[in-house]
């Protein structure tokens, strides 16, 4: 059996973005547009990708890494004169080539597994795949027959006022069979308005020649749009976005205002989670079920446990076991890992840091570079001093122990369980177990130092 392969066309400058980023690296719904096409194409079956670079082409391939195999288009000559430099790598290989734009990042894998399946079906030697646009402006324009059949693709810029009436257009989404594909690419000319090579004459190539040109329209040309401007990647974003929540309230997770919820593709939520207003979850984030999420809320890369309640707050690369309560305003930070029914809130900040379960730090903390054991109380102000201008050192807080407000923490030190630290204390030495600290300068009251008595 022949496998499925693709050419992906990433060299173009997208000049519209106005970017010094290229255009395919943009992001949509939290990943690059490019990464968006490869995902669909991996999802259709695709055991090679072939990505086209150019302007920015290194940026591009360290973004994309292992996932492709890149060749280079030092003049964009055109989209035939693009997809000519996979020739060395394909051009004897006996099977389908998939060739795609890397700025359609609304693609999926169902569509093109769909396109593919047709194309093997018709026994084509190229496929197109069409879109009915509400409005084919700047679009390559589909000219059938009158029996039907696909003739040739006209460019918007070389289209006759009949042929722009038409509202059929080319995705710039094709199957080819391999070498006939490399083999018309040879006869390619630039006789035409824009003086590039056109890959979409391959398909009147093929027809003069007696070869079989097939074609497949998308039920939905919202998948096949491509993006050249911001003003198309927020529209694109919107899509994107409204997917994956819809994905979600399907699968049980109720969001309250889908509008206002801004989930990255690769988020996972469980049953009965209620995501509030103006909450951001991304990366790999994944949140367990019963939790109630937001409002204003943004967690990336976390891992959320289930039954967990966070408002008001942001986390990102940690970690929040079951029955957690986070908020308001909480700013987590990496390598934190938030055991069981910990509660933490009103200001806190807590970075590379264990707090174990049951601990409470309930108000206007910083927690940096400590482990915190289990049924702990950090009162109100509690700060580990973790850094002494060069280097960082940690805490440690035993089980059970109590910590007064307003206490330092100066590392490295520690607390032993069961100890108690007096309010207002700036701890430098070892606390041992169930011991009482405290490191304050006691009080001293002197009489009649003013004279405003009432
Ligand atoms: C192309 C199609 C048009 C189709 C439209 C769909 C041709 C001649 N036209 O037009 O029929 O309706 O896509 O969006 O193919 N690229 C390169 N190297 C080049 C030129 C382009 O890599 O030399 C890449 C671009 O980065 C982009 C893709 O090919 O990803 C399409 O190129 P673009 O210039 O956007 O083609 P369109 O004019 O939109
Ligand atoms: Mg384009």
């Amino acid at each position: 059996m022949t496998e499925l392969l693709t050419v992906v066309l990433a060299a173009g400058k997208g000049t519209r973005m106005q970017s010094t980023l290229p255009k395919v690296l943009h992001q949509v719904g939290g990943k690059a547009m490019l990464q968006q096409v490869l995902d669909a194409a991996n999802d259709a079956g695709s055991k090679r990708n072939v990505v086209v670079v150019g302007f920015g082409g290194e940026t591009v391939k360290t973004a994309i890494g292992t996932q492709a195999e890149f060749v280079v288009q030092t003049e964009q000559l055109g989209t035939g004169h693009a997809v000519a430099q996979a020739a060395d790598l394909l051009k004897n290989i006996d099977g389908t080539v998939m060739v795609l734009c890397g700025d359609t990042p609304l693609l999926t894998g169902n569509l093109l597994k769909k396109l593919y399946d047709e194309h093997k079906k018709a026994g084509a030697k190229a496929t197109v795949l069409t879109a009915i646009m509400p409005d084919a402006n700047g679009y390559g324009r589909i000219i059938r027959t009158k029996a039907g059949a696909v003739e040739k693709i006209v460019e918007q810029k070389d289209a006759a006022p009949q042929e722009l009436l038409v509202r059929e257009v080319n995705s710039g989404i094709y199957c080819f069979e391999c070498k006939v594909l490399f083999k018309a690419l040879e006869n390619l000319n630039c006789d035409n308005a824009q003086g590039e090579y056109y890959l979409t004459d391959v398909l009147e190539i093929l027809n003069k020649s007696g070869e079989k040109v097939w074609a497949v329209t998308a039920d939905n040309y919202e998948e096949t749009l491509g993006i050249n401007s911001r003003v198309q990647l927020a529209g694109a974003e919107k899509i994107i976005r409204q997917r994956k929540n819809i994905e979600l309230m399907n699968q049980g997770v109720t969001i309250l205002d889908p509008d206002s919820t801004f989930i990255d593709k690769n988020v996972q939520i469980g049953k009965d989670t209620i995501i509030y207003p103006f909450t951001w979850l991304e990366g790999e984030t994944v949140v367990g079920e019963h939790c109630e999420i937001g409002p204003n809320s943004r967690f990336t890369n976390t891992k959320i446990g289930s039954f967990v309640t966070a408002h008001f707050s942001y986390g990102h690369d940690c970690e929040l076991e079951d029955e957690v309560i986070v908020g308001p305003y909480v700013h987590l930070r990496p390598q934190t890992k938030i055991m069981k029914k910990v509660k933490i809130g009103n200001f806190v900040e807590v970075k590379n840091s264990t707090v174990g379960e049951g601990s409470k730090l309930p108000h206007l903390s910083y927690i940096g570079d400590a482990d915190i054991g289990s049924g702990v109380n950090m009162g109100c102000g509690t700060i580990t001093v973790n850094y002494d201008g060069k280097k960082k050192f940690r805490t440690v807080v035993g089980n059970d122990a109590f910590v007064g407000c307003n206490s330092n923490l100066v590392a490295p030190v520690s607390v032993g369980d069961g100890a108690y630290v007096g309010a207002g204390s700036t701890i430098t030495k070892d606390v041992p177990p169930a011991a009482l600290a405290i490191a304050r300068q006691r009080q001293r009251n002197i009489e009649g130092w003013s004279d405003k008595r009432s």
